[in-house]
């Protein structure tokens, strides 16, 4: 059981960490470093199940990964020794970003992965879970998502709202963060992290008062020294504004949240003026758009070509200016939804007017 403090929950009690701050699973992102860092300073550091050593990554020591394409010859056993990695940084629990096949499911068992972490439909493997003692972070978009993984025995539920970076945030019914929020902690007994448009501790209290018992973040996280992306692409994010960031993909199912650089903003606009699916193919380079998207992943987050690449990024970044330590991250955001929970406190006993407590929050 974790130490108690002011901002444990159940999600602690259930993960074994001390902050209800979790690391989003990012792939080439996520990599044993961050991990260990996030999962190290409190948090659940959540390691992604596609990985390589980008060329420029601020990320030095602590890991040696292949190439993507080596990373997709052997997945199950790079996965494995990323694990082993993450397991030499840190004896803190941490979380798999899990591919539902049996040898993958296999070697998390074998390795005493504590936590799975997945999206889309419920779980289909619960039982193996369950069985294994392995706890269950599954992510959904709706009322209805949470209430089918609620069913199914997931252990905590992740509300992945439209602001959000990366894949699918929103998903089709395009629900924020902050209007599905109350909804979901309404409809399941199970615990809701807030996932989607948070980066600093103001974030955390609002999420917290609107029921979740934690937040889950990728953008914040993917700014952070040991994130293993490519520094062109952390730069790029923290130089980001509010309206720096694009949806697209929901024409071939494959919604993304990026920032808008010249590659992604003529994607937008071809999707949104209703190109043809062979339009929007010869655009992206690729007669498959799964693959073709990939490769523009990669050249954006690993090569760091901020041009052409796609650069994964939250419309949050705008609040995010520079690239710290993780650790450093997950101690500002306690400290911070510390400051916010005690100011109401006085509020709430006479000692500091309302105003004088919002002056506070908007310069924290
Ligand atoms: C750089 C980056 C990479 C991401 N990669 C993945 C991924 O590979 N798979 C996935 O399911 N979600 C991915 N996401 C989404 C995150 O898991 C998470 O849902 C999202 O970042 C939360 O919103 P936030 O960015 O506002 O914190 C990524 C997000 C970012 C910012």
């Amino acid at each position: 059981m974790a130490e108690k403090n002011l901002l444990h929950t159940r999600v602690c009690d259930i993960l074994g960490i001390r902050y209800p701050i979790i690391q989003a699973p990012m792939g080439w992102v996520s990599g044993p470093a961050l991990v260990a860092a996030v999962s190290n300073a409190g948090g659940l550091g959540t390691l992604a199940n596609q990985l390589a050593q980008a060329g420029g990554t601020t990320a030095k020591p602590g890991y040696e990964l292949p190439d993507a394409e080596e990373w997709d010859r052997n997945p199950v056993e790079w996965e494995r020794r990323a694990i082993r990695q993450v397991k030499s940084l840190t004896d803190k629990p941490f979380g798999v970003f899990v591919r539902e096949d049996t040898e993958f499911l296999k070697m998390l068992a074998e390795e005493g992965v504590p936590v799975a972490v997945n999206s889309g439909g419920p779980p289909p493997s619960m039982d193996f879970y369950k069985r294994h003692g392995i706890k269950v972070v599954h992510m959904g978009s709706t009322v209805g998502h949470a209430r089918k993984c609620q069913e199914r025995g997931v252990d905590i539920f992740v509300l992945s709202g439209y602001e959000g970076g990366g894949h699918d945030p929103g998903g089709h019914e395009k629900l924020t963060t902050f209007a599905g929020l109350p909804q979901v902690v309404e409809a399941v007994d199970i615990p809701v992290l807030a996932c989607g448009g948070i980066a600093d501790g103001r974030g955390l209290v609002a999420a917290l008062t609107l029921g979740a018992e934690g937040v889950r973040m990728g953008t914040r996280f993917a700014t952070t020294v040991e994130a293993a992306n490519h520094i062109n692409h952390k730069t790029a994010m923290v130089q980001v504004s509010d309206t720096g960031t694009v949806r697209v993909g929901e024409k071939w199912d494959g919604i993304v949240r990026t920032i808008k650089n010249p590659f992604m903003k003529k994607l937008y606009e071809l999707e949104t003026a209703g190109a043809s699916i062979e339009e929007i193919m010869a655009w992206v380079g690729h007669e498959s758009l799964r693959f073709g998207m990939l490769q523009r992943r990669i050249l954006g987050e690993v090569q760091g070509d901020i041009i052409n690449g796609e650069l994964l990024c939250g419309q949050i970044a705008g609040l995010v200016k520079e690239i710290l330590p993780a650790g450093e991250v997950i101690r500002r955001i306690v400290a911070e939804a510390e400051a916010v929970l005690r100011a109401y406190g006085q509020v709430s006993s006479g000692s500091l007017s309302l105003d004088q407590c919002l002056t506070g929050l908007r310069r924290p």
